[in-house]
């Protein structure tokens, strides 16, 4: 990170003491220029912000210790929660994770692509060992977004990203979002606009004795479990295998109310399908286009510092996932 005085994009939440140590968030586009800087960052051991197709994810060079310290400390995460370490394909996340006959299954049908799959981790690997915090496991994801693609091939080599949010807030779909948390905690964010699927990627453990859905996300359950011809045992709640699942994860600033038919005095509404709103998911009753605009909305509703209602959600499919954050942001804190 470089040492400056001066910035741009300064969030007044972080404290001036900090001053000379501030990096300066580059700005970078999407073209040939700012992929090739985004990479000669992160081979500096920089932290670069980078579109995927399921949210915007803070990128740092997996096998480098201190600039996977620095997304821990740029997020403000509790250093038990392990990374995802994003890798160019299959052949690559062999490097890294025990593969299996599931795993093959798994990566032939939907990498490149929202899925991320817990494997034992590989006893010759070289990752930093702040990227699976301490775990004997591995969480890899092929992420199918051409930019995202095009700075793991121009680097090289593993980027562990976590999505690019300061911990337990809302995920950033847009350059914007990454912008509004973390300018000045980072060195560049890397803008390809609107992120399509809009969820997080659907996390599977293969290091059980069966596949364990450990969150749901952006590719539904159902294909899942079809590839595979099995049904998914779901994760014990009660212990914490993905800490993404912890209550209260996904909490915007304002109090959240599921489920609600109508705004009461104070409230703005979050609608869905022909309940009307201050925003709706989807007008249509789309969850596809109800998941992709989850997080900008709950950003924008948000941001009038209100308590927030909302509509309630058919859980299935994509709905089971935007019901799970939903139900996140709602949780006593
Ligand atoms: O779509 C996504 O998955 C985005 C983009 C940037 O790829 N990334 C993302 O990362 O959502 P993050 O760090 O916000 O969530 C990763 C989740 C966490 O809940 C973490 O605990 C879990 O993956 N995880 C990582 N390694 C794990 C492991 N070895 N075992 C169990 N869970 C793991
Ligand atoms: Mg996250």
């Amino acid at each position: 990170m470089k040492m400056i005085r001066l910035t741009r994009h300064r969030n007044p939440k972080h404290s001036v003491t900090k001053a000379l140590t501030i990096p300066m968030t580059e700005n970078l586009r999407s073209d040939s220029g700012g992929i090739a800087r985004a990479a000669a960052l992160l081979k500096a051991g920089g932290l670069v912000a980078l579109p995927t197709e399921t949210v915007y994810g803070l990128g740092a060079d997996a096998r480098n210790g201190t600039a996977v310290a620095g997304i821990y400390a740029a997020k403000g995460r509790p250093s038990f929660n392990p990374l995802i370490v994003h890798v160019e394909n299959g052949e690559h996340a062999r490097r890294y994770g025990l593969w299996s006959d599931q795993a093959e299954v798994l990566a032939a049908a939907f990498w490149p692509g929202p899925l991320t799959l817990v494997l034992p981790l590989r006893p010759d690997h070289d990752l930093s060992s702040l990227v699976t915090a301490g775990l004997n496991s591995v969480a890899l994801r092929v992420p199918a977004h051409r930019t995202a693609q095009a700075v793991l091939q121009a680097f090289g080599g593993p980027i562990a990203a976590p999505s690019a949010n300061p911990s337990g807030r809302i995920s950033a779909t847009t350059a914007g979002h990454v912008l509004a948390g973390l300018a000045d905690r980072i060195d560049a964010v890397l803008d390809d606009g609107p992120c399509t699927v809009g969820l997080e990627s659907t996390i599977i453990g293969l290091n059980h004795a069966r596949p364990t859905l450990l969150r749901a996300g952006g590719l539904p359950i159902e294909a899942i479990e079809a590839a595979l011809g099995e049904a998914l045992a779901i994760a014990d709640g009660a212990k914490i295998i993905a800490p993404g699942q912890m209550d209260s994860h996904y909490a915007p600033a304002a109090q959240v109310r599921l489920n609600a038919k109508n705004a009461r005095a104070g409230e703005v509404f979050l609608g869905f399908g022909s309940i009307p709103g201050d925003l709706n998911l989807s007008p249509s009753g789309d969850l596809t286009e109800a998941a992709a605009s989850l997080f900008d909305h709950l950003h924008a509703l948000d941001a009038m510092a209100k308590p927030i209602a909302v509509a309630p959600i058919p859980d299935h499919g994509l709905g089971r996932a935007i019901n799970d954050r939903l139900r996140r942001a709602a949780a006593p804190r």
